[in-house]
């Protein structure tokens, strides 16, 4: 094969010309963000290329290309830079400081890269997935960018980008929706390939040495963010797997719904949203025949209209999966719009191959029906169980999770409704969010889980929301990126989720971007059965979770905004925010939500658990407000189900209150307010908090400083009038603020951390 090189450096001169000499590329052939660059370029022999923006240098090893994704091995260049006798060529440009763009067109099937680090790096990102027991790096995985199936801990969590990072200190990202495989096998060395005659991927260098986020944000850049959700999307959201069993005596599932309703007013428990899973409609798997059952539903229209007065939104279950006999197969099948070889009695439910444009159109017409009566959202399911050629998973789940987005999209306009699939890629990341899969009801489900939401936010998966932002491709790009996971569980037995498990899991979900729990068929906490013995402390418990992860509200959206503005996640591995400290790279059981929570589930039962907290500052013990840690210490903690390891860091600045009603019908005269905590400390002089009041085009900014014993909080349009809280030796000192901003000084005062 040869590459003609004369492409290589766009900008300057063939690879021939510049070998082992740093070339510098400058940004013009960058995107509108560009700055003035300077990343250079050197080749090493055979043929591979040192990018390196002076904070780190990426060593793109090798350039694979063969016929079979087994077979893709290194092309090497002569001295003139041609290689072998083939067509094809390489080219490369600066997208700005940050980011060097690596096209390569060949005329082989499958291309690929190689970097290689020194031997004890490891990789991290690509799939949501903990592979090899829960590892938060992806060492010795080699894995295609498809969805897993059924494995241990969650079965089809699968988030998935082909993004990844090393603490070598740099990322890469291949901007294509082709199957692909990643191999991590060797330690230092991580390998890609994709089904594919060409191939666009960037190398990410960060701005500072350790500038892990400023890695995120570009690759965000490239890629996508989330846009922002509704309110109702952060949940409470509550729903059931079945709502036409376990009725209670009910006459049909709208009642059990209601039933539900009046037990959350009855124990004053916040809720935001309900969904539907299957079944709910007519037809095979109850799913294809664009309806309601009426049996079940009587009255869609009125019911959905009946939750929004309560304060609930709707959501019901969608899949690209056309079962025996609805209308969907039938239409389907008369036009030849399922895959072929996929025999439909034996295994139910092939997909439709939406890359033809009349069965896009006709699904996306007859899905309408749903928003038509008043849902606003989807949870969608599969693509990634068989129904199609696994070749296809990634383009194929990318058109459902748009044409899903459409429907409701023109019903409600952007930011009004909440999709939600366990089946994503990086592209969708604006059309969806995610629920981390079908997890295990028992201790090993919740392990996984906060090992996969730590994953989903170095994939850009764990933000709150999509957004808005300029990428280089087009002008404005859309997102939805929020993260939860079924609370207690998904597959159950009987007996399950036991108290005490189900109780930890819905302290993690205070502590998720989006709090969603499955209640009903014969596990919901307010019904005890004899294999479900449930006491009122377990409703207690919820409602403690619930209150909690409610009046957090203000912080979450906030951190749900930056997500849509810079793609960093509000689950954050403990590197993101303590890079200093070698320990917090395999850290996967415990992370920062936000910059100033550092949260360590109970995985375990018996309610203990051992918490190293990161170099670098000092944490205070959240609930009690009384035990401080000092960084690079552990500490064995033991917690009854009241509470969770929740830890605010030395100067933080946590907004909190009230700021959106849901189905809060017991408190009379419902007023909006705002509670800013802050936690002073004279080792952090000045911190800032970047607020969110709901306006895009205003930058809200909340900060702090402690000199001297005089504590200075200064905050701007804010929106809504309240209380800060300065939380020090001595008490609370609380003190009003206004809506427009304003500033308060605490005197006097003596810091908790010292
Ligand atoms: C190659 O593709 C096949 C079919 O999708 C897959 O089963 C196999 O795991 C892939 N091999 C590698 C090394 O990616
Ligand atoms: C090279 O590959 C890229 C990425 O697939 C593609 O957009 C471009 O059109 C290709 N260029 C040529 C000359 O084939
Ligand atoms: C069920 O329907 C019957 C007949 O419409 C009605 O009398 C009864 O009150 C309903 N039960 C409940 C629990 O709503
Ligand atoms: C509306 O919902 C409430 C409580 O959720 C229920 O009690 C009431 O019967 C519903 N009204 C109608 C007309 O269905
Ligand atoms: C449902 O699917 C089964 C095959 O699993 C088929 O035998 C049956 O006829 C279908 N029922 C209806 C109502 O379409
Ligand atoms: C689909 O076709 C089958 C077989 O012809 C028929 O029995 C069934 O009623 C059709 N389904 C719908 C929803 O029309
Ligand atoms: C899906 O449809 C597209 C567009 O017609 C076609 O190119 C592709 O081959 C189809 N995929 C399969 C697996 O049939
Ligand atoms: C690669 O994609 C082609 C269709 O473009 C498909 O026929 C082939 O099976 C794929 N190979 C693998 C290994 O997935
Ligand atoms: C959780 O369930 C899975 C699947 O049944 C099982 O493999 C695993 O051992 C269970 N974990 C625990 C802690 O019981
Ligand atoms: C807070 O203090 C009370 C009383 O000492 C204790 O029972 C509880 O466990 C503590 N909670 C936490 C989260 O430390
Ligand atoms: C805040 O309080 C001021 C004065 O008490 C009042 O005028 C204003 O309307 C309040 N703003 C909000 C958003 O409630």
């Amino acid at each position: 094969m040869r590459l003609s090189l004369l492409q290589l450096a766009a900008s300057a001169s063939t690879l021939a010309h510049t070998r082992g000499q740093p070339v510098e590329v400058d940004g013009r052939h960058g995107g509108p963000s560009s700055h003035a660059a300077s990343i250079s370029v050197s080749s090493t022999s055979p043929f591979g290329l040192t990018f390196s923006n002076g904070v780190v240098s990426a060593e793109n090893t090798a350039i694979l290309v063969g016929e079979t994704n087994r077979s893709a091995t290194p092309i090497s260049a002569s001295n003139d830079g041609s290689i072998g006798d083939s067509t094809g060529h390489i080219s490369f440009s600066a997208v700005n400081s940050q980011v060097a763009k690596i096209t390569i067109n060949t005329t082989s099937s499958f291309v690929g890269a190689r970097f290689t680090t020194s031997e004890s790096d490891h990789f991290y990102g690509i799939w949501e997935y903990p592979f090899k027991n829960r590892q938060l790096t992806n060492d010795g995985v080699n894995f295609e960018i498809k969805g897993v199936e059924n494995v241990r801990g969650v079965n089809y969590a699968n988030a998935r980008s082909p993004f990844f990072i090393t603490n070598a200190g740099y990322g890469v990202y291949t901007d294509t929706l082709e199957m692909g495989t990643y191999n991590f096998e060797q330690s230092g060395v991580a390998e890609f390939n994709f089904n594919s005659s060409s191939l666009v991927y960037y190398i990410i260098l960060p701005k500072e040495t350790d500038d892990y986020k400023s890695i995120i944000t570009a690759y965000s850049e490239l890629s996508n963010t989330i846009y922002m959700p509704p309110d109702s999307a952060y949940g409470p959201i509550y729903w059931s797997d079945d709502w036409e069993q376990d009725l209670h005596g009910l006459n049909n599932s709208q009642e059990s719904y209601y039933d539900t309703i009046t037990h959350l007013y009855d124990y004053q428990i916040h809720g935001t949203a309900m969904f539907a899973d299957r079944p709910y409609g007519t037809g095979n798997y109850s799913y294809g025949n664009f309806d309601f059952d009426p049996e079940f539903y009587p009255t869609p229209g009125q019911f959905i209209a009946n939750l929004s007065n309560w304060g609930f939104d709707f959501q019901v279950w969608a899949a690209n999966r056309a079962f025996l006999y609805t209308e969907l197969y039938n239409v389907s099948v008369a036009n030849g719009w399922l895959f072929p070889g996929i025999d439909p009695e034996f295994f139910l439910g092939p997909a439709l191959n939406l890359s033809i444009p009349e069965a896009y159109d006709y699904f996306k017409q007859h899905l309408s029906y749903y928003p038509s009566v008043g849902v606003k959202g989807y949870k969608i399911d599969r693509g990634e169980e068989g129904e199609l050629p696994v070749y296809e998973q990634n383009t194929q789940i990318a058109l459902f999770e748009q044409l899903c987005w459409e429907t409701m999209e023109e019903k409600w306009g952007e930011g009004n409704f909440y999709n939600f699939a366990r089946n994503i890629v990086d592209r969708s990341r604006s059309r969806s969010a995610v629920w981390n899969g079908d997890a295990q009801s028992n201790w090993t489900g919740l392990a996984f889980s906060v090992t996969s939401g730590i994953r989903s936010g170095l994939i850009g998966f764990s933000q709150s929301e999509a957004n808005a932002i300029a990428s280089s491709t087009s002008s404005l790009t859309h997102h939805t990126g929020q993260w939860g996971s079924d609370t207690g569980g998904y597959l159950r037995d009987l007996d399950d989720p036991h108290q005490e498990l189900w109780s930890r899991w819905m302290w993690f979900s205070t502590f998720s971007p989006m709090y969603e729990i499955p209640i009903g068929t014969n596990h919901t906490p307010w019904y005890p059965t004899e294999t479900n013995p449930y006491t009122p402390e377990l409703v207690q418990v919820l409602k403690e979770s619930t209150d909690l992860h409610y009046e957090l509200f203000p912080f979450i959206k906030s951190y749900t905004y930056q997500a849509h503005k810079t793609g960093l996640p509000a689950i954050r591995a403990a590197f993101l925010e303590a890079p200093q400290d070698p320990k917090t790279y395999t850290m996967g059981e415990s992370y920062f939500f936000g910059a100033e929570f550092f949260i360590a589930p109970i995985i375990t039962p018996g309610g203990r658990r051992s918490v190293y907290f990161p170099e670098g500052g000092k944490y205070l013990e959240y609930f009690n407000k009384t035990a401080v840690h000092e960084g690079g210490t552990t500490t064995d903690v033991e917690m009854d189900v009241h509470a969770i390891p929740a830890y605010v860091r030395a100067g933080s600045i946590v907004p909190r209150g009230q700021i959106f009603r849901g189905n809060d019908r017991w408190t009379a005269n419902w007023m909006p307010y705002l509670d800013i905590e802050v936690f002073p400390s004279a080792e952090v002089p000045q911190s800032r908090f970047w607020y969110y009041n709901g306006d895009a085009d205003e930058e809200v900014i909340i900060e702090m400083i402690m000199e001297g014993g005089k504590v200075v909080v200064q905050y701007g349009n804010v929106a809504l009038n309240g209380t800060i809280s300065a939380f020090l030796k001595g008490g609370k000192q609380t003190a009003e603020i206004h809506s427009g901003g304003g500033s308060v000084v605490f005197e006097e005062c003596e810091s908790l951390f010292e």
